[in-house]
């Protein structure tokens, strides 16, 4: 019986996190960034969870709903979201609603890996200093599981290659979370990250680009 029933509930949580794989694809068909910057972005985010002390229930649920982050980009018209150039300050309004449309994506579930999805959707570019948005939230009112989001997204965006930029060394890229340590990043996870250097590497190279994106 007791192992039926575990047989079971394995099935629902392996269907939850296919279902969840097949949604990210969706995404990735909008969107320039490859299927290995959210992998990235998700082992990331459950070894910062583990540096931090959480259960290894919590950096699962961390590694799973993180990659969800940019979901709301699916709305996002490609003449903004594919644009080599600079944003107009038009564009940029438009271009910040993934936000608020991720979180409306994800919000409402009985999961708690949407619930969390939903959350870091929504905060993901609020600022430590509280020059972020969508809601210009400061310090400790922004929910851990999107500091830790904020911090892994955009390290893994400056080692990456972008139609305007080309990827940092990875010496620059840790250089540039410790700059903005306090500033956009909370320190207390700024600090542990840069610490766990040679953990980060290692996932960066099992999920590397073979292909430049
Ligand atoms: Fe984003």
């Amino acid at each position: 019986m007791q192992e039926a029933v575990e047989r079971a509930t394995r099935k629902i949580v392996d269907r939850e996190e296919e279902t969840i794989e097949r949604l990210m694809r969706v995404a990735g068909f909008r969107d320039n960034e490859t299927g290995n910057h959210v992998a990235r972005m998700g082992q990331y985010a459950g070894l910062l969870g583990g540096l931090l002390g959480m259960s290894a229930a919590e950096q699962r649920l961390l590694s799973l709903a993180t990659p969800m982050h940019d979901i709301g980009k699916v709305s996002t018209p490609d003449s903004i979201l594919l644009k080599p150039g600079a944003l107009t300050p038009e564009e940029w309004v438009i271009m910040r609603q993934h936000t608020t449309v991720g979180h409306s994506i994800l919000e409402g579930s009985s999961s708690a890996i949407l619930q969390l999805a939903a959350e870091i959707a929504l905060r993901h570019h609020e600022r430590w200093d509280g020059s972020g948005y969508p809601g210009g939230l400061s310090g400790e009112t922004i929910p851990v599981a999107a500091r830790i989001a904020a911090l892994c997204d955009v390290f893994d965006a400056l080692l990456s290659v972008r139609p305007y930029k080309k990827a940092w060394s990875t010496d620059d890229a840790f250089a540039e979370i410790e700059r903005s340590s306090g500033t956009h990043f909370d320190p207390a996870i700024a600090k542990p990250f840069l610490a766990a250097r040679e953990r980060v590497l290692s996932i960066e190279r099992r999920f590397h680009d073979s292909v430049a994106a």
